[in-house]
Parts: structure tokens; sequence; C-alpha cells
């Protein structure tokens, strides 16, 4: 039942699945954990940008991944903000079958790279989707921060991770605050290994016991434009 877009579960030289092996693994515990559509978004950083080459064994890794996923196996791409990036037209990094651009918050630093990159995927005409804000400094020393990247009507991602404690009780209690207070607008899992896995079960239930039944849309690829319906549809017609 879940859409997760972010995840770490194809292996691209970044710090996420090693062996195809290993992301087949991730993605069938992800389906074993209620996951239907799952968005693989290898990292672009400063300094692994997703040149030609690179590309292309990413798409070739994707493919046979996807081939024993036991689920719905869509990519994408996570960008940390540069100016490289500004040169660039971010439909190549467009979660797939979808408009939307996943964009993560600097984990140090200030916050102005993000809105940069985040309003060239605008002009492009995709919409982005800001990844974690709450485990990054610039959020946690401003939490009004996340208010204003929501108020520019960018969908705001909590990691599940964030929400049931794993990175620490200021990270956990900034993230629940996005959640309880309407500016969080997708939980996703960043999985990227075996001992950080691709799983939202336990985070549902956590946010479903705070929030009542407005937790669905948190989990349900609505507001990255992947309808349940629309997911049931193409599982469908792939027979
Ligand atoms: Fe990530």
């Amino acid at each position: 039942m879940f859409v997760d877009c972010h995840s770490h579960v194809v292996p691209s030289g970044d710090d996420g699945a090693a062996t195809i092996e290993d992301g087949r693994a991730l993605c069938v515990s992800a389906a074993r954990h209620g996951t239907s559509v799952l968005f693989a978004t290898p990292h672009v950083w400063p300094h692994l940008p997703l040149t030609p080459e690179r590309e292309r064994a990413v798409r070739a890794s994707f493919e046979q991944v996807r081939a024993g996923a036991g689920l719905e196996l869509r990519l994408g791409f996570e960008l940390t903000p540069t100016r490289a990036l500004l040169a660039e037209d971010p439909h190549r990094y467009a979660l797939e079958g979808t408009d939307r651009v996943l964009v993560e918050v600097d984990f140090a630093g200030p916050a102005e790279p993000v809105f940069a990159v985040a309003e060239h995927i605008e002009r492009a005409g995709l919409r982005p989707v800001i990844a974690h804000p709450e485990r990054t400094e610039a959020v946690l020393d401003d939490p009004a921060v996340a208010d204003e990247l929501a108020a520019r009507g960018w969908a705001v991602q909590v990691n599940a991770s964030s929400l049931t404690g794993r990175h620490g009780p200021e990270i956990e209690q900034l993230g629940w605050s996005l959640v309880e207070r309407g500016v969080a607008d997708i939980v996703a899992s960043d999985g990227h290994r075996s001992t950080r896995p691709a799983h939202l079960d336990e985070a549902y239930r956590l946010v479903h016991e705070r929030v009542g039944d407005r937790a669905l849309s948190l989990f349900d690829g609505s507001a990255v434009g992947v309808t349940p319906s629309r997911t049931e549809a193409r599982v469908a017609s792939r027979g």
C-alpha cells in the first residue's frame, strides 16, 4: 500500500546498496513491509555527479535490480544542491512517471542552496520534493526554514527513520513537529542497506496513532502524483 519516493537500493557508486543482490534483497524486504511502489534515488553529489557514463551504469543496475524486486521499482535521483545543477535541465533527474524532483537540504551549512535548486526545478516546469529537512543543521537551528520551504508549495519529505528515533531525539522531535503541524507532505524511507532498510510500516503505524487517517496521504504516493488507483492500474496492466 505504501509508495516510497526515496531510497538507495540500486548500486550506483554511492553509499547505498553495494551489489545487485543487496539491492534486490532491500526491495523484497520493502515489499514484505507493505511498500508497493519504490523509487530508487541514487545520490547526485558534488563529487559524484551523474556523468553519462555513470548514468548508463546506474540504469543498467536499475534494470537488474528491478527484475528481482518483487514490487514496482522506479528510478529517480536525489540531488545535493550545487551550482552546477543550476546549469542543467533537471528533467533527467525526475522521479520516473512523475513531474517531481527529489532534492535534499544540505546536512551542514545554510539552506540557501536548496532554495536555488528548487527554484531552478520549478522554472523547468517541474516540482521539487525536499528531502529530510529535519536532519539538517539549517532546519534544526531554525525550524521556520521548513515552513518556508512548504510555503513555496514544495513537498516536504520527512524520513521514516527520523520518526522512529534512529537519528536521535532532536531529529525525532523535529520530524514529528513537521508531521503534526502539517508541514510535512511525505514520509519516505531513505533506505540504504539492510541495517537501514526501506521500510515504512512502523513509521506509518506511529503516524496513524498520532494524526489518525491523515497519515495515509503521507504514505500513499498522492503527494508525488502517484495515486494508489493508478498504481494498481499500472501493476494490473503489467499482468
Ligand atoms: Fe537519501
